[in-house]
């Protein structure tokens, strides 16, 4: 057996047994900082050309953040351009910050200052990397140097940044020890406050500090015990903001990013749909509406998620995955038995109820609240149940069809998904329902009929029903009254060959397709076995479809039981 896993050094975590975290909730939205036009775009294939950006940049706005890294302008030309395009082009609301990053290099520093001349608010941000692991092997360099490096970027920041306030920018800072998580938690207390210091921070004029998992390596509980440590330790804690950056690779990066709110954390940097090295930034998508589920506003409009989607998908040629929390394309649908019938009764409890709250078990979001009300909640295989059947039936046509009648049409659905071995779509179990139900109209018809209907003194109605049945090629005449269609009818029929049934119940209800309105009526009757039959009958005219309906569930019980014939 392969001892790779020998070779990987663990994760020390702190002991914090004075941890207070876990005791805190989210109650409000951390102020929000995309990052997808810089550490996404950096991680694509083939980065975002500048309509698309643009493009990406507007729907960012749209969607309600307010701090958008829109890129490292320094690093090549096009980035400048794309940055001084936005600038120029009038393409940022005055509440919007725009973000930039620069690495803590003088010549870096210089021409990202060049970069946002003109702009209204800006953030400039810039890092460099702490951890253990980066001063061994890439920067050969000891606590001290890498200070430097972030003390000496600071000082010439502030300096460079003086006349651009003076001249009505409003310029902020961001400091981010890049690797923090593998960063020596009491050596990143120490390069942050060096950096405050030397930035002029103070409560009024707070500096980002955002800490990142570069590269996640730790449990999210482990991280958040670092936050909750650094928020404690840090000097000038009233003069910074702190903020995070987490990436994705053990596929915590929500977890993260939650537990670092608990444990103080004021701000977060994400992508839409968690885009960005290797596996991706946070998902602020999910971060969003996973606020947005405990009651708590995320500030974010996420309602059109579809388009959202449909832009990210244009703008990046990534996809979202089926299973995406909240976006994908699966996520607000049930296969499974069990879940149909839970969502079935959810949904029924909530308009029975009148509750303004969500109480629908396996939907833990309204999906009309990201605007996808439309789609197939409840798609239909060989998993699913007798509730899914009669949910489409519902959902999709508007066919109500009574709580006693599920078992049987679910198990036609069932048969059918056996045979075909794939999914069904709506159709297929409209057409079902059609064929099995609407469609039994022999060997037993209603020729023609005619009612006749009075209300006696005391306002009870009386019915006589009179009419022509054919039973293959035998007509007959029949007659009868009762105190409405159906009891009438049934009196008709007593003496003939189909009056062998006891009527259970029945249900009716109007069901319109454009402008056309028809009275659909589902019929439960019982043979003399006590095997219960069911039947639909729809007619424009509200007491012929009972009789339809009665007249189905007869026929289906004769084809049934007299197939050798
Ligand atoms: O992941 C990271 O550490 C970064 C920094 C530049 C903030 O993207
Ligand atoms: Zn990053």
């Amino acid at each position: 057996m392969s001892k790779s896993f020998e070779k990987y050094i663990p994760f020390v975590p702190l002991k914090r047994p004075s941890r207070r975290w876990p005791d805190q909730e989210i109650k409000a939205a951390p102020i929000w900082c995309s990052v997808d036009l810089r550490d996404g775009n950096q991680a694509l294939v083939d980065p975002m050309n500048l309509r698309e950006k643009l493009e990406y940049f507007h729907t960012l706005v749209d969607i309600g953040v307010k701090e958008i890294e829109i890129g490292f302008p320094s690093a090549s030309e096009t980035e400048f351009e794309i940055c001084r395009e936005l600038i120029d082009g009038g393409h940022i609301p005055d509440d919007v910050t725009i973000q930039v990053l620069v690495q803590a290099r003088p010549h870096l520093i210089q021409r990202t200052f060049e970069a946002i001349q003109g702009a209204k608010h800006v953030i400039l941000h810039f890092y460099n990397s702490t951890s253990a692991l980066q001063r061994k092997v890439v920067f050969h360099m000891d606590r001290e140097g890498i200070t430097k490096i972030a003390v000496d970027a600071a000082k010439l920041i502030y300096e460079l940044s003086q006349p651009v306030i003076a001249g009505g920018m409003d310029l902020r800072f961001e400091y981010s020890p890049e690797s923090f998580m593998g960063t020596e938690m009491d050596y990143a207390v120490e390069i942050c406050q060096a950096v405050l210091d030397n930035l002029h921070a103070t409560p009024e004029k707070k500096v980002i500090l955002n800490l990142p998992t570069t590269v996640e390596n730790c449990m999210p509980n482990y991280f958040a015990d670092e936050i909750e440590y650094f928020i404690e330790k840090l000097p000038g804690r009233d003069c910074a903001i702190i903020s995070l950056h987490p990436h994705n690779d053990r596929g915590c990066g929500v977890a993260t990013a939650e537990m670092g709110l608990l444990a103080g954390a004021e701000r977060i940097e994400a992508t839409l749909f968690g885009n960005g090295e290797r596996t991706g930034n946070v998902d602020i998508v999910t971060l969003a509406l996973n606020m947005h589920t405990q009651g708590v506003d995320p500030q974010l409009d996420l309602s059109h998620i579809n388009d959202i989607r449909e832009m990210y998908e244009r703008c990046t040629k990534m996809k979202v995955g089926e299973r995406q929390p909240y976006a994908g394309s699966l996520v607000f649908t049930a296969f499974s038995g069990s879940h149909q019938d839970a969502i079935n009764k959810g949904t029924q409890y909530m308009a029975d109820s009148g509750s303004d709250k969500w109480e629908i078990p396996y939907l833990p979001i309204d999906p009309a609240d990201v605007g996808r009300q439309y789609e197939p909640i409840i798609r239909i295989n060989s998993q699913s149940g007798k509730g899914g059947a009669a949910f489409v039936m519902q959902h999709s046509f508007g066919f109500e069809l009574p709580k006693s009648m599920h078992p049987e049409f679910g198990h036609i659905v069932q048969v059918e998904t056996d045979r075909v071995g794939t999914e069904l779509q709506p159709q297929r179990v409209y057409e079902l329902f059609h064929d099995n139900y609407i469609d039994a109209t022999a060997p037993y018809q209603l020729v023609r009929h005619s009612f006749a209907e009075f209300t006696d003194e005391g306002g009870h109605s009386h019915v006589t029903f009179a009419g022509t049945l054919r039973h293959k090629d035998t007509v007959f005449q029949v007659q009868g009254s009762g105190n409405g269609p159906i009891d009438a009818f049934f009196n008709a029929i007593h003496g003939q060959k189909m009056d062998r049934f006891t009527f259970v119940d029945y249900k009716e209800h109007a069901i319109k397709r454009g402008s056309d309105s028809q009275a659909v009526a589902y019929i439960h009757l019982q043979d003399q076995n006590r095997r219960d039959w069911f039947g639909v009958g729809m007619s424009h005219n509200i007491n012929l479809a009972p009789l339809k309906g009665i007249l189905s569930a007869v026929n289906r019980w004769y084809n049934a039981t007299h197939s050798g014939e």
